[in-house]
């Protein structure tokens, strides 16, 4: 499956761009980042060997740059909520130079999808230094990161050619949420029936993610209000927070409209003043413990005239609509792989918006695929 990915993803096959292309692997790549990594007959995790004892890290530091970091933020909450791993994170330009104070046998934990990423690289050089173990998630296996790593956790998204992230984030995230209930595991925080849980919601993604390209009606509507504004603001809460910022970033790179993510609690503190009608409020709302937190925010922001456009699932649906302008509604999945599902339409919605205003989707202008360069 993965040479089939890798030659056929030399030619654009009848879609209008890379990206376009890649959004709709999402599904497959999903799929085949799991078959590595769980297997589906005992509904369990299986990590390759690795150099250390993932019971006794006491700590974990992730670090990555742009979409990778979003990843790592997601992984943050996992690891955190589920595992019980303390967890620092912080985008490699600023790690590389942070200096932290680590615990002996800390776990130094990078993202990247080229692995050559000039920060990330030398945020791992500068983890090295403090004699921790370093644990890569990559999707080119053969780069110098993976070279420099003590262990590698491979996606398998295959050659993403869009300048703009999309397949390798969701491969990225899928690897992280084996790598967390992998943690819980050897740290006793999760016994086999919450682990089959957790994985069968896992084996569930590929063909619910494939469910979402039938709401492309829904998400060029979207669009079409978005396209117009020249702000936009994107919110979220828990692990749906840094799929607001994937979204509000997927804005910014390939359709030049400003884009702000805001922790939905948060806004009150200050972009609660900028609302109004024109400045649309992309919100990604699936059914999950904090559904109802979320959803008093955006009642909050639409008695101020916020114009809200909600990503929701079929069991938010009905309490969405009463409130929202437009909605998309997706199929519901277990909260924990909520922030994966989210993912695809927040990155498809960019997609459009860009599309409408017509900007080089592909190659947007003074962004590189892999910044080699500090
Ligand atoms: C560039 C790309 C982003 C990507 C980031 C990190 O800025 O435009 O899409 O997320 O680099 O790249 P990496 O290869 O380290 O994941």
């Amino acid at each position: 499956q993965t040479t089939a990915l890798a030659a056929g993803s030399i030619g654009k096959d009848g879609y209008r761009h890379f990206m376009e292309k890649e959004l709709h692997e999402h599904p497959l790549v999903i799929g085949q980042t799991l078959q590595r990594m769980v297997d589906p007959a005992s509904r369990r995790v299986f990590l390759p060997d690795m150099p250390f004892d993932l019971a006794t890290v006491p700590r974990a530091v992730i670090t990555a740059c742009g979409s990778a970091f979003y990843a790592g933020m997601v992984g943050r909450y996992w690891l955190e909520a589920i595992a019980r791993l303390p967890v620092d994170i912080d985008v490699a330009s600023e790690m590389r130079y942070r200096n932290p104070p680590l615990t002996e046998g800390s776990l130094g934990l990078l993202i990247s999808q080229s692995g050559e990423t000039a920060d990330t690289l030398a945020a791992l050089r500068s983890l090295r230094q403090k004699a921790i173990h370093i644990l890569s998630v990559l999707n080119v296996e053969h780069s110098t990161m993976a070279r420099e790593s003590d262990s590698v956790l491979g996606t398998v998204a295959g050659p993403e050619i869009s300048v703009a992230s999309t397949k390798a984030f969701t491969a990225q995230l899928t690897v992280l949420a084996c790598l967390t209930i992998a943690t819980a595991r050897a740290r006793g925080m999760l016994d086999a029936l919450a682990e089959e849980e957790l994985v069968a919601a896992l084996l569930d993604l590929p063909s619910r993610a494939a469910e979402v390209f039938t709401q492309g009606a829904a998400i060029r509507r979207l669009a079409g209000v978005v396209a117009e504004a020249r702000d936009v603001l994107y919110l979220g809460r828990g692990s749906m927070f840094p799929i607001a910022m994937e979204g509000a970033l997927k804005l910014k790179e390939i359709s030049y409209i400003h884009a702000e993510a805001y922790a939905a609690g948060e806004m009150k503190h200050g972009p609660i003043s900028l609302i109004d009608r024109t400045v649309p409020i992309v919100a990604s709302v699936p059914y999950t413990p904090l559904f109802d937190k979320t959803l008093s925010n955006l009642q909050e922001a639409k008695a101020r005239g916020g114009r809200l456009l909600v990503f929701t699932d079929t069991k938010g649906a009905d309490r969405v609509s009463a409130i929202a302008e437009d909605m998309v509604v997706l199929p519901h999945v277990h909260d924990f792989v909520a922030p994966i599902l989210q993912t695809i339409p927040v990155q498809m919605l960019a997609y459009e918006v860009a599309v409408l205003k017509g900007t080089d989707v592909d190659q947007p202008r003074n962004l590189a695929k892999s910044v080699t360069v500090e």
